[in-house]
């Protein structure tokens, strides 16, 4: 089969387009075709291992560190094939499997890897059906960016009808659909901060108003007290937003703090601190399909690269300008 696989850490120039192997499913497992997949941060940590430039107080090499033991080796990784994400039918299931068929039209996350091939092996427990009103590739472009989105507000912060929600980096791959979970499931009332290319593409998605970044400091101007500030891309921090926060609001950043898990931490003006970590269960992957079938939330996707370009995918994704998901496409 086609695959990409990364035999060192390094630069998105380590991935190399390969023929190898098909894997063979175990007793848990089923084999899928994969069609596509998409870029997170994880993929970027996989191939580079190295910890991500939010981290902070000083931790950034032990999460590092975390994240290429996660991955299986210290001076490379174990697990070759990079990609979370995946979207494909179920070819073969192992003789354990007992709640998927052969032509299941699947979808989900693998914590460790494989998605960039052809097929990939995987236990049944990670997988949830493929939302009907999707095609493959635009479905492969949902796990991942989605999951931190999903616990800001389902585990950390959760609007209620009509609050003021600020999310900060709006027209990124999880702020996308993070406008819309606060938006359409919740019910909020939602500004979106972006730069001013995608002014027009956030209010497009359900954004009641959008602050271009380039035109100012929003935290000392606007006067709208938020009842949320969800700072998808780390660029304020609680001391900055302290006046445009209500006095009982709560402020959520995805700075990964102790482990690669870990991808968000709130604060509130009354200092309380908690912690979100990832969720890319096959319960999350079937709540997100519920709500992209009753027309709630849908994926913005950037650009579609072939599996061939890769190296293209991840240049783009690691520039920090996606407007929305980057996704790979693997025919
Ligand atoms: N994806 C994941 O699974 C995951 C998990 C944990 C943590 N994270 C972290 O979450 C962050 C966002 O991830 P992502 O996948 O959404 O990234 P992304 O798709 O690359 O989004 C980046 C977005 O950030 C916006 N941006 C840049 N500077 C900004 C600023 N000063 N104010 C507001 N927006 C700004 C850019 O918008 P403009 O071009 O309009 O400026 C761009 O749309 C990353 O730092 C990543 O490390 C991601």
């Amino acid at each position: 089969m086609k695959a990409v696989i990364c035999t060192k850490f390094g630069s998105p120039k380590v991935l190399k387009y390969v023929e190898i192997e098909k894997p063979e499913p175990k007793d848990n497992e089923v084999l899928i075709r994969n069609f596509g997949t998409s870029i997170n941060t994880v993929d970027m940590l996989h191939r580079g291992g190295k910890a991500p430039k939010v981290a902070f107080f000083g931790i950034g090499r032990l999460v590092g560190l975390g994240l290429r033991l996660s991955f299986g080796g210290l001076r490379k990784p174990k697990q070759k094939i990079v990609g979370g994400g995946f979207c494909g039918e179920i070819v073969s299931v192992g003789k354990n499997v007992t709640d998927w068929n052969v032509g299941d039209q699947v979808y989900g996350y693998s914590e460790k890897g494989g998605a960039c091939a052809e097929f990939m092996a995987i236990p049944s427990e990670f997988l949830a059906k493929k939302p009907s009103n999707l095609s493959f590739v635009e479905a492969a472009a949902v796990p991942g960016g989605s999951s931190p989105a999903l616990i800001a507000f389902r585990d950390l912060a959760t609007p209620k009808e009509g609050d003021n929600v600020l999310i900060i980096g709006a027209s990124g791959g999880i702020g996308t659909f993070a406008v819309q979970m606060a938006k359409n499931i919740y019910g909020a009332k939602v500004t979106g901060v972006c730069g001013p290319t995608n002014v027009e593409m956030v209010k497009s998605i359900g954004a009641d108003h959008v602050i271009d970044y380039s035109k100012g400091d929003y935290t000392k101007t606007s006067d709208i007290k938020y009842d949320i500030i969800l700072d998808v891309v780390s660029v304020q921090n609680l001391s900055k937003c302290k006046r445009i926060l209500a006095s009982d609001g709560t402020y959520v950043s995805n700075n990964p703090i102790s482990s690669p898990r870990n991808v968000f931490h709130i604060i509130t003006g009354n200092k309380q601190f908690k912690t979100g970590n990832a969720d890319e269960s096959a319960a999350a992957m079937e709540t997100l399909r519920e709500w992209i079938e009753a027309g709630k939330v849908k994926p913005v996707i950037d650009k579609v690269y072939p599996l061939i370009d890769t190296v293209k995918a991840h240049e783009h994704y690691e520039s920090g300008r996606s407007k929305g998901r980057v996704v790979i496409s693997i025919e």
